[in-house]
């Protein structure tokens, strides 16, 4: 086994924190506070190449490998996981899709915009009715010879506004069940194609994350992504490597508290002496650092397997459940040892505690994630 990283991998971890202290921490807690979609850090984000890091040069991206994605996605996560939030639905809900799935005209057309970061993708599965239980769509796509014809409305889908193609998952047989869905792209300025409203979260709040409703909206044939009845499989097998990228989250938001509880621990002084001093303190500390470091290993773990082509679902999902599950407890620690700076916004903490309950929600409750995860143990 190896534990080291190569030049590249320290590379990217490097560029990424520091574009994360640099260009992120100026602004995030206003951005978080007034909803701020961070169109100006996502375009230099494009710069670096992280919007589509993982997509072949030959369509536009930067080519590396996923264990590069979980590093940067840490990094900026421990700053601002409204950003990457963003990051990881463009580059693995929607190129990743394109590049394993789509034809060779839908990735020239689209991918390379995509991954480029010259345009911003969205992945819309999610309706009012059906959150986890994604094989009651009621968005219909109905095949009209030359074109579907696309009809319902998505919920909260990340980059709604802000994304100018969506990848929409839709039901074009009912009799068929789950075997009847397809997945299209679809363009944001298309005739029928509505913005809904922006949801006021509690996390995340930088991030656009609206209702999209489609009426009317005529698709052509040649923007469905895979054989006809291949949409869910797509969008299961999608969110698979997407769990990568929301694990990854997670772990940022969690080595970001636990970094900055560290340093307040040693600023600090109570009761005559650092807080770091207090066994109490050096406890939590202790946790925090053990339960993330568990969490890293997870998501490198995950990125390794799917880099060399093996099966990856298990370990995503382990790493997802777990990831999440740190998060939210080492941001509330987090907040415990900052006490009452650590309620106040200017010492990110109570920030970094609203964000990281959306990691156990999307891309699969972590509920869902138990179900994933006991499905592989009795696969055959
Ligand atoms: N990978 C690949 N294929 C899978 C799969 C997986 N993880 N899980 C299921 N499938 C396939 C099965 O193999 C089966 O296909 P076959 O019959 O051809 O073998 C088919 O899907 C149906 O499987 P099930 O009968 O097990 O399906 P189910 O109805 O019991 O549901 C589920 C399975 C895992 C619960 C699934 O519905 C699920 O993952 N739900 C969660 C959806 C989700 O994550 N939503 C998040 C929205 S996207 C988002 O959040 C993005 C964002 O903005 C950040």
């Amino acid at each position: 086994m190896n534990f080291s990283f190569t030049e590249e991998q320290l590379a990217v971890q490097h560029v990424a924190r520091e574009f994360a202290q640099k260009q992120l921490l100026p602004g995030v807690i206003e951005r978080d506070e007034h909803q701020i979609f961070p169109a100006e850090q996502i375009k230099a984000l494009a710069a670096l190449g992280f919007m589509g890091m993982m997509t072949s040069p030959e369509y536009g991206g930067s080519g590396m490998d996923t264990i590069s994605y979980v590093l940067a996605i840490e990094e900026i996560s421990k700053v601002e996981p409204a950003v990457s939030v963003c990051m990881s639905v463009n580059n693995s809900l929607v190129c990743w899709g394109i590049e394993k799935f789509g034809t060779e005209s839908q990735k020239k057309k689209y991918l390379t915009q995509l991954a480029s970061g010259q345009i911003i993708g969205a992945f819309c599965l999610s309706e009012p009715e059906a959150g986890s239980d994604a094989t009651s769509l009621r968005t219909t796509a109905i095949d009209k010879g030359d074109h579907y014809l696309l009809n319902g409305t998505k919920n909260w889908i990340t980059n709604g506004s802000s994304a100018s193609v969506y990848i929409v998952i839709a039901q074009t047989h009912p009799e068929k069940g789950y075997k009847g869905i397809n997945a299209f792209i679809v363009e944001k300025n298309w005739k029928g194609v509505v913005v809904g409203k922006k949801e006021n979260k509690m996390g995340i709040r930088a991030s656009d994350t609206h209702a999209i409703m489609f009426n009317d909206v005529r698709v052509p044939k040649e923007n469905r992504i895979g054989a006809e009845g291949f949409g869910f499989s797509f969008a299961m097998q999608t969110l698979n490597g997407g769990r990568i990228g929301i694990a990854s989250q997670a772990l940022g938001i969690a080595s970001g508290a636990f970094e900055l509880s560290h340093q307040y621990a040693q600023q600090r002084t109570a009761f005559g002496k650092k807080l770091c001093e207090h066994q109490a303190i050096q406890f939590k500390l202790a946790d925090m650092a053990t339960k993330t470091n568990a969490a890293r290993l997870m998501c490198l773990k995950a990125a390794y397997l799917k880099d060399a082509g093996k099966d990856f679902v298990a370990a995503a999902a382990q790493a997802k459940l777990y990831a999440s599950t740190v998060a939210m407890e080492t941001t509330i620690e987090a907040v415990q040892i900052h006490g009452g700076y650590g309620y106040v916004k200017e010492f990110h903490v109570e920030r970094l505690m609203r964000d990281a309950k959306i990691t156990q929600i999307y891309e699969g409750t972590s509920e869902i994630q138990k179900i994933v995860i006991a499905r592989e143990l009795y696969k055959k």
